[in-house]
């Protein structure tokens, strides 16, 4: 397969605001956003995460926007929407990828641990769709959340995360059923272990990791292109009538014993 995605130029026209976008699995989904066409705002708390992610995007031709907000902050997601609409003239696409995460037992997590990671990801989530919706509306345009499969069976040291990504799939079907008389749809994906991503260096003991590829049916780890080519998919009109699904890409993982 070629460096560049398959489906070139599928987005061209759209604009997309990556949350998260500067790093791991969603910066990945920014950068092939761009490569299939689609101008795109880059969002995370940090800019030395985001401009350097922006200028290579730039540099492979594509159009790419560096933005600070925490979306925990109502009024700097609403700022940062506001300037990527001012500097590409609309908005066509929201990725919801920000998110925190780390190991705690749950009788050791504080309740601040807990509201913290709820706040980024779950919350953060549905900011960044509340504030877009008039600019989705009159686009018609589409949510991807980018949830997980720690809630499907019970994950250790996952509780916080778990609990935030099950509302995340909540809210992607309610907004499906909402939103979607307006047009606009809202999907999510669920990744397994994707490698060379902060997630499985951090989050994933080296002694665990063998275990955990072992587990995979198809014998790997996923590779932030494989999400990328489902993000590009998902957002595209190829895609027109999906609207309330979650796809599982994990090579099978989380139905596998093991
Ligand atoms: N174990 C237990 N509790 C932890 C923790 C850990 N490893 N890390 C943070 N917390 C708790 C803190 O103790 C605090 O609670 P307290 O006030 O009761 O002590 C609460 O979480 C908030 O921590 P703080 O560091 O103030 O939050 P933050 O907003 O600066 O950072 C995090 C957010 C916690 C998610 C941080 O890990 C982060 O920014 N991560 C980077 C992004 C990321 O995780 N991406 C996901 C990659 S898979």
């Amino acid at each position: 397969m070629s460096e560049k995605t398959f489906v070139e130029g599928l987005l061209a026209g759209r604009v997309a605001f990556v949350t998260g976008g500067g790093t791991g699995i969603t910066g990945g989904v920014a950068r092939a956003l761009a490569e299939a066409g689609a101008r795109v705002a880059l969002v995370s708390r940090k800019m030395e995460h985001l401009e350097p992610a922006a200028e290579k995007i730039r540099a492979g031709g594509g159009e790419a926007f560096a933005v600070t907000a925490d979306v925990r902050n109502m009024e700097e997601v609403e700022k940062a929407l506001a300037a990527t609409v001012e500097k590409f003239g609309k908005l066509d696409i929201v990725v919801n990828g920000a998110a925190g995460n780390f190991l705690c037992p749950a009788e050791e997590l504080s309740p601040n641990g807990f509201g913290t990671v709820i706040d980024i990801d779950l919350k953060g989530t549905f900011n960044v769709c509340r504030a877009a919706f008039a600019e989705l509306k009159k686009e018609r345009g589409q949510i991807l959340n980018i949830s997980a499969t720690l809630h499907y069976t019970g994950t250790p040291l996952q509780l916080h995360v778990s609990a935030a990504k099950a509302g995340v799939d909540a809210l992607t079907r309610q907004l499906a059923v909402e939103w979607g008389h307006h047009g606009i749809r809202s999907n999510a994906i669920a990744p397994g272990p994707i490698e060379d991503t902060e997630g499985m260096s951090r989050l994933v003991p080296a002694e665990v990791k063998e275990k955990l590829r072992r587990n995979i049916p198809l014998g790997r780890f996923g590779r932030i292109r494989d999400i990328e080519q489902a993000a590009v998919f998902l957002c595209s009109d190829a895609a027109s009538f999906i609207n309330g699904a979650i796809i599982v890409i994990d090579g099978g993982q989380w139905l596998s014993k093991g």
